[in-house]
């Protein structure tokens, strides 16, 4: 199949603004102030902006610096929003009737205090899979399920803003947020992050896209430079924030704590106000991230219109700016002008009647589907899976008793319940070798006890050691059980980077258990499957051959228990693909070397908001791999890995036939393709489309991700069409000397396949000639000269 597409020029992408029409809207609306009259503002027959204009004519100074800074942190903090344990709030402006509006996190449900004080109810959230769980389905319908589920909650516990999705690139595995980030790769990141957002707002409450940008690891994130080169941020670190942006309209988007390329991110006008809302068109409220940057009047000045929390210091800050000049009243209105139409939209400042009672019945069985279809096979030696005539299992691994639900940090979320894997195991009538499960959890009992006290919610408490398996008790087990199934455990979360060893690493004592019980179970002719519980990657490639299945459902939320029976007895037959790589060593990886050491500092550990720097720590990191992040490095420096980005195993097999691309319009393509479910189950099927773009001037990674579409659940011998579409921006590179996209002439290979490693279906895209796909756009500052990688 060849196409031949000869567009020259630029194919600018221009919005249009419709003409003016004046007519005089009918009064509607709240009597919020009490005057006996429906003012402008109240009017919620104008448009926010009308109402915000009016509003802002009416306030004071004070007020107006009331509202751009929160009420300090949460209420358990010292603050003062409604809901216990909200991460924040607007001031409430209680001369015109308008209350403040609650913000809460985060990425996997929302969090707020289970417990109040003298109240009897509890307030229980659900614990939704991790970012990167919801990713790993590659299914955005399902994703935005989950987000109207949240979004239910948001609304029904009497808060406006959800503080997710949070959509940074998974750039290395020690990022202690990565689990709460989606992806490796910009286009799934951004996709997932709009039908996150989507299914939020649908529900009539606001997401907000974070860490805006580069904020891809915690250690010195407070002061942390990143050091990005232009190319790089256009294809990876801002491209995931745009697709998402322009596919959405979230309601706020959150700066990050980074500077970039020499300047915070919160105080960067060319960031906010140039790329952001000129380039990009973002209508909404940027925020700040809690406590960051250095200098409230440059975030207003930037366009950073709300400081979270909202300190003292920054209201002093702000007075002194308006008393020397450096900032002016008109700046203060022009923040106002994003933050008033939001405060407008939302619940709180509609007189929203909240049960605090969320559908949480329902919401934890979505939480399961997405769960369960966030889970990727990643082996199934001799179709070891599903489970067949299995009654007895012995169940290894600590991990496998106490299910871990998501991360720690602002992403966490208060649960009323994890069901773990043995739970799941006995409602599905497998029976767990009861002398086991009691030295599983006596040992846990008598772990967590030595375990240091957590004292701050700042605080890190590493999940206990492996428990050590003797070779003579797996053996004994091996003769009794059907089989063996095996845990391994991680958490990571906000505030601290991963370590390398005993974490990217499985510690001696999880190699010795994984070796000492496949051996035993081996010589006994059974089985071993391992499950892995993990916030991001583990190194795999040193034990992987020596079990029979691996199953990663990440850490799946609430259900997760659920989740992973469902996938083992085969009641839901595997789809899930990874969004990420899986390296053979963490050293491969380029950011290894530039990636800051091990956080030694207890200040830091305290309380990592206000510790600077710790000891010995840089303060820059140069991101030396440029454009070449996860597969587009692993694939373009002929890398091996363990398993490739987008790999996943299900319990039948796929065909494809009648594929074909054609042009649509000009630029647009669509890759058509039919998909047969040729096995002897049910299944879904995901197909992705890659990019190999023909060398010429630009850099270019082997291949990129272009497009990816994922089936309905198919019967066996079902079909189903699948229309894959892109544009020709989606090919370009960006070009750092023009400061434009550029799709450079040449042959275009297209490649539908099942990972980034794989190859079902070629075409050829020929571009004539080199083609620019948008105008000039606005030259990042450049980051400090150092060298980056090149294949
Ligand atoms: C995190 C944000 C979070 C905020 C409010 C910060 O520490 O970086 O992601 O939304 O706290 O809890």
């Amino acid at each position: 199949m060849h196409r031949r597409i000869t567009t020259a020029g630029i194919l600018a992408l221009t919005t249009g603004l419709g003409a003016c029409q004046q007519t005089t809207p009918p009064t509607t609306g709240t009597d919020l102030n009490g005057n006996g009259r429906i003012e402008p503002y109240e009017n919620t027959a104008l448009d926010p902006q009308a109402r915000s204009e009016d509003l802002i004519g009416r306030l004071g100074i004070e007020q107006k610096i009331d509202l751009v800074m929160g009420t300090g942190f949460s209420n358990t903090m010292g603050g003062s929003s409604k809901v216990p344990g909200a991460a924040g709030s607007t001031a409430p402006l209680p001369d015109f009737g308008i209350p403040s509006i609650e913000l809460t996190d985060g990425p996997a449900g929302v969090r707020i205090n289970p417990q109040r004080d003298n109240d009897p109810n509890d307030y229980y959230a659900t614990a939704f899979p991790i970012a990167t769980t919801l990713a790993s389905t590659w299914n955005p319908e399902l994703v935005a399920a989950v987000g109207a589920a949240m979004g239910n909650e948001v609304k029904e516990y009497g808060t406006d803003i959800l503080l997710a999705p949070g959509m940074n690139i998974q750039l290395n595995p020690r990022g202690g947020r990565n689990y709460e980030y989606l992806s490796e790769d910009p286009l799934l990141s951004g996709k997932m992050a709009a039908a996150i957002v989507k299914g939020v707002q649908s529900q009539g409450v606001g997401a907000t896209v974070k860490h805006f940008v580069a904020n891809n690891l915690e250690t010195s994130r407070m002061v942390l430079n990143a050091e990005v080169d232009e190319q790089a941020l256009r294809e990876i670190y801002l491209r995931g924030f745009q697709i998402a942006i322009k596919e959405s309209q979230p309601w706020a988007v959150m700066t990050s704590y980074n500077k970039l390329n020499g300047t915070y991110t919160s105080q960067d006008p060319v960031l906010l106000k140039q790329i952001l809302r000129h380039e990009w068109g973002f209508g909404g409220l940027v925020m700040s991230d809690w406590l960051s940057g250095d200098d409230s009047v440059a975030q207003l000045q930037a366009g950073n219109d709300l400081i979270m929390p909202g300190r003292p210091e920054n209201r002093e800050e702000i007075i002194r700016g308006l008393a020397d000049g450096s900032l002016t009243e008109a700046d203060l209105d022009h923040n106002l002008r994003r933050i008033l139409p939001t405060v407008f939209k939302a619940p709180s400042a509609n007189g929203y009647p909240y049960t605090n009672r969320p559908e949480l019945k329902a919401n934890a069985a979505t939480a399961r589907q997405a769960a369960a279809e966030g889970v990727v096979l990643l082996k199934n030696r001799d179709a070891t899976l599903p489970l067949k005539n299995i009654g007895k299992v012995a169940v290894f691994g600590n991990t496998s008793y106490d299910f871990i639900s998501g991360g720690t940090g602002s992403g966490d979320v208060n649960e009323a319940y994890t069901v773990s894997l043995v739970e799941a195991l006995a409602s599905n009538d497998i029976a767990i070798e009861p002398g086991l499960q009691q030295q599983y959890l006596a040992y846990a009992i008598d772990a967590k006890a030595k375990q240091p006290k957590r004292t701050s919610f700042f605080q890190f408490v590493p999940p206990i050691a492996e428990m050590p398996v003797s070779p003579e008790q797996a053996a004994q087990l091996a003769r009794s059980q059907d089989m063996a199934l095996i845990t391994i455990g991680r958490n990571s979360g906000e505030f601290q980077d991963r370590p390398v060893e005993g974490d990217f690493y499985l510690t001696e004592t999880e190699q010795a258990a994984i070796a000492t019980v496949s051996e035993a179970f081996h010589s006994a002719g059974k089985k071993v499957v391992l499950v892995l519980n993990i916030g991001n990657v583990v190194e795999t490639r040193s034990w992987q051959d020596k079990v029979d299945a691996i199953v990663l459902p990440w850490q799946g939320g609430q259900e997760a228990g659920n989740a992973v029976v469902d996938v083992l007895t085969g009641k839901v037959n595997p789809s899930g693909r990874l969004s990420v790589t899986f390296p053979v060593r963490y050293e491969q990886i380029p950011s290894a070397e530039t990636f800051p050491g091990e956080v030694l500092d207890p200040a830091i550990v305290q309380n990592p908001y206000f510790g600077g720097l710790p000891n010995g720590q840089r303060s820059q990191l140069q991101y030396i791999e440029s454009i070449y992040v996860g597969y587009r490095y692993f694939d373009s420096f002929d890398q091996p890995v363990a398993f490739p980005f987008g790999f996943g195993l299900s319990y039948t097999d796929f065909a494809i036939s009648e594929a074909g691309m054609q042009e649509t319009a000009e630029g647009h393509f669509e890759v058509a393709v039919t998909v047969t479910n040729r096995g002897s189950v049910a299944g879904k099927q995901v197909l992705q489309l890659y990019s190999s773009a023909p060398s010429g001037k630009l850099p270019k990674a082997e291949r990129a991700l272009v497009a990816f579409g994922k089936t309905r659940q198919l019967a066996p011998g079902e079909s189903q069409a699948l229309t894959l579409s892109f544009t020709l921006a989606d090919l370009a590179s960006f070009d750092t000397a023009r400061h434009q996209w550029v799709a450079e002439a040449g042959d275009y290979s297209l490649a539908l396949a099942a990972s980034s490693r794989d190859s079902l279906w070629q075409t050829r895209l020929v571009v004539d000639h080199e083609t620019l796909l948008s105008p000039v756009l606005t030259a990042l500052p450049p980051s400090t000269a150092f060298k980056v990688i090149t294949p």
